[in-house]
C-alpha cells in the first residue's frame, strides 16, 4: 500500500488546471517537486494539504480517503518560502504553537521543543523574538514548528529559496538529520538542483499542471522520458544508432562520432549524458575505455554559481558544466577547441 495515493486528481481553478495527477508516494520518500514557474507545483502542494477542493479525483494517506477532510485534520505540516513566523511570539512559543493543541502538558511540551531545538540546532535561540533572527534561523524556526507535531507528510514550498548557497547547503544538512530522525515523508517543491542531488530520492516533473515524469533520481536525470525533461534538467540527449559491440562496450552512431556505452541497445536508440559527466581538456588524454572528441566552444554561460557550456561536437550540440574556478584555470574562452572526454558509463542508452 502507498503511503500517499493520489488518483486521477484534477482541479479547475479557471485559467489554471491541474490534469489527471497520478502519484504514489512510500513512508520515507523524500520527493521533490520540479517544473517552470507557472505548472502548478504549488496547487499541486496546497491541493493535498487540503487548501483547494478537486473537481475530481482522490487523495489517500495510510489508506484513508483524505480528499474531502479540511487541512487542520489532515496530519500534515506545510513550509513556505517566507518564514511567517508570529512576530511577537518567542521562537519557543512559535514552535509550541501547533503542538499546543495536540498536547496539553506542559512537561512534554518543552521536552519535544527542546528536542527538535537541538536536532535543527537552534537551541540558544528559544527566547529569541523572530525578528532578531537570521534568515537561516527563521527557517529553521518554521521547519522546527512544522516537524515538531510529527506530521505524516511534511509538504515545503520552497523552503530555502530566500536563503545564501551556504546557509542553504547547512538547511540541507539539517533537513536531512530532522526527517531522519522523525522518519518524515517530504514533498517539497524546488528551482533548486542540488536540492535534488542533496536530499530527495524521488523527483516529480510538472508543466501545464500535468505530471510529465515520475522516477527515482537517477531515472529522470539520465533517463528523461521526453525532450523536455531532459532540457529542463539539462541533460543531453543523442539520437544514435547501435553499431555492435566492441571490448564489451556498445558502439553507437551519433552523426559523425561513435561513441562507447556500458548499456546494452539495439537499432535507433537515443542517448543521454549528464552535463556534469562530461570532462574538458585543452589537451587529448589517451585512455581505451573512454569517449574522446574534439569540440568547439560556442557558447560560455553563467548560470547560478556555475559555468554552462555549449560545445559544437562535429555539428552535435553538447551541454557541459564547470565551476568558475575550472573554468579560469583551464582557460577556455568561447571559440576555442578543446576535447570533451565522457566515461563509456556516464554514456546512458535510454532505450
Ligand atoms: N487561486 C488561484 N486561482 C486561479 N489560478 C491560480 C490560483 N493560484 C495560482 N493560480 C495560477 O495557477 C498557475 C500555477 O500556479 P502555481 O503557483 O502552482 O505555479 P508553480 O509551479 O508553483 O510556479 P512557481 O515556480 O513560480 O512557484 C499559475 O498560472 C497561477 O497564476
Ligand atoms: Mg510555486
Amino acid at each position: 500500500m502507498s503511503f500517499l495515493k493520489i488518483e486521477d486528481l484534477s482541479i479547475d481553478l479557471g485559467e489554471f488546471k491541474l490534469v489527471d495527477v497520478n502519484l504514489k508516494v512510500k513512508k520515507g520518500d523524500y520527493l521533490t517537486i520540479i517544473g517552470p514557474t507557472g505548472s502548478g507545483k504549488s496547487i499541486l502542494l496546497e491541493t493535498i494539504a487540503g487548501f483547494h477542493k478537486p473537481e475530481k479525483g482522490k487523495i489517500f494517506l495510510e489508506g484513508e480517503d483524505i480528499t474531502d477532510l479540511p487541512p487542520e485534520k489532515r496530519n500534515m505540516s506545510i513550509v513556505y518560502q517566507d518564514y511567517v513566523l508570529f512576530p511577537h511570539k518567542t521562537v519557543f512559543d512559535n514552535i509550541a504553537y501547533g503542538l499546543k493543541k495536540k498536547i496539553k502538558d506542559k512537561e512534554k511540551i518543552t521536552e519535544e521543543i527542546t528536542q527538535i531545538a537541538e536536532v535543527l540546532d537552534i537551541a540558544h535561540l528559544l527566547h529569541r523574538k523572530p525578528d532578531t533572527l537570521s534568515g537561516g534561523e527563521q527557517q529553521r524556526t518554521a521547519l522546527a514548528r512544522a516537524l515538531v507535531v510529527k506530521p505524516k507528510l511534511l509538504l515545503m514550498d520552497e523552503p530555502f529559496s530566500a536563503l545564501d548557497v551556504k546557509t542553504k547547503e547547512n538547511l540541507r544538512k539539517l533537513v536531512k538529520k530532522a526527517i531522519n530522525e522523525y522518519e518524515t515523508t517530504v514533498l517539497h517543491v524546488t528551482h533548486d538542483f542540488d536540492d535534488v542531488w542533496g536530499l530527495a530520492n524521488r523527483i516529480v516533473v510538472m508543466k501545464n499542471g500535468r505530471i510529465l515524469q515520475e522516477g527515482s533520481v537517477n531515472d529522470v536525470f539520465y533517463k528523461p522520458s521526453i525532450n523536455f525533461v531532459a532540457d529542463f534538467v539539462g541533460t543531453n540527449v543523442l539520437e544514435g544508432e547501435i553499431l555492435g559491440k566492441e571490448n564489451g562496450l556498445t558502439k553507437v552512431k551519433v552523426g559523425n562520432c561513435i561513441l562507447l556505452s556500458v548499456d546494452d541497445g539495439k537499432g535507433k536508440v537515443r542517448l543521454s549524458i549528464r552535463p556534469e559527466d562530461i570532462i574538458i581538456s585543452k589537451n587529448p588524454i589517451e585512455t581505451s575505455t573512454r569517449n574522446e572528441f574534439k569540440c568547439k566552444v560556442k557558447e560560455i554561460k553563467k548560470m547560478g554559481n556555475l559555468m554552462y557550456l555549449i560545445l559544437d561536437m562535429d555539428g552535435i550540440k553538447l551541454r557541459c558544466i564547470l565551476t568558475p574556478n575550472a573554468l579560469y584555470s583551464l582557460d577556455i574562452k568561447e571559440g576555442d577547441g578543446v576535447y570533451a572526454i565522457i566515461k563509456a558509463t556516464n554514456v546512458r542508452i535510454i532505450g
